[in-house]
């Protein structure tokens, strides 16, 4: 296999939302294997770009591709079926769920979802229950949650209910993970831990796209950085490129004043 090939390509993909254009004609392609991060002001367009990834909302415009296959407007678990999985940029956990169950939704994709073999136990049904929750022990052992397997997710730290959420997207055996700033709010400690995480996650051969603020963490976990701005795409290229680009500073500044 092409290791440079792209595993995601988006094609000048725009949504509008009443008169706000947040994505606008935005071009850009994924390269597989790489830690892909998507930066921008606030409300850039970042978080849009990935529900319409993810199926979550339908462009009006452009193409999603994933490897060869055409993505756009699939439902959303279609598209899971294809390799991608997410994370949200607000932590989405159910209150009475333990991290185990809620690891575990996520294998559900892959153990056939029909009722009637469920009722009845088969064996074959039976196999893959199995097998599913021996995914989700190793998943779990992997993002340092086996031990609080049986707490409920919702209750952890912050930190750890962010490991829970990407034990979720691993369960789907993604090959691209999708991540809407999964360590806004972390101190120091956490986010070191979190950035470790991803470089293992990417290391077992699983292509990231992140959302971040944190320029740090964008500069040392990224090959490649996409800067967006009022849904345009501003700037590309490696963390040494974009590092203070003037473009990347102006719309920075800009944005900034006008929040002032
Ligand atoms: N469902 C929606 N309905 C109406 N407007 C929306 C909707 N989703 C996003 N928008 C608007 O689209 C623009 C882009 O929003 P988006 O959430 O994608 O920004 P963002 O880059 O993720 O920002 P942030 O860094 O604050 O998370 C904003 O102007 C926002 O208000
Ligand atoms: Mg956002």
């Amino acid at each position: 296999m092409n290791s440079k090939a792209a595993i995601l390509t988006v094609d000048q993909l725009s949504k509008s939302f009443g008169g706000v254009k947040a994505v606008n004609n935005l071009s850009f392609s994924v390269t597989q294997n790489n830690i892909h991060a998507i930066i921008g002001p606030n409300g850039a367009g970042k978080s849009t770009l990935f529900n319409l990834i993810t199926g979550v909302i339908s462009p009006d415009q452009g193409k999603i591709r994933l490897l060869n296959n055409d993505i756009t407007s699939l439902r959303p678990d279609k598209i899971a079926q294809h390799g991608v999985s997410r994370t949200f940029q607000n932590i989405r956990l159910f209150p009475d769920m333990t991290v185990f169950e809620t690891a575990f939704i996520g294998t559900y994709l892959f153990t056939g979802g029909k009722l009637l073999p469920a009722i009845l136990r088969t064996k074959e049904f039976r196999k893959k229950e199995r097998q599913a929750k021996e995914r989700i022990e190793e998943i779990l052992q992997f993002v340092g949650l086996w031990e609080m397997r049986n707490e409920y997710a919702a209750k952890l730290s912050y930190g750890n209910q962010r490991r829970v959420e990407i034990a979720r997207a691993l369960a789907t055996n993604p090959s691209l993970l999708l991540l809407d700033e999964p360590t806004a709010g972390m101190n120091q400690k956490e986010t070191k831990e979190l950035m470790q995480l991803f470089t293992q996650v990417n290391k077992q051969g699983i292509t990231i796209l992140i959302i971040a603020h944190d320029m740090h963490l964008v500069n040392t976990l990224s090959d490649q950085i996409t800067v967006i701005n009022f849904g345009e795409k501003l700037v590309e290229g490696p963390p040494e490129v974009i590092h203070n680009h003037p473009a990347v500073m102006e719309a920075y500044m800009g944005r900034a004043e006008v929040n002032a």
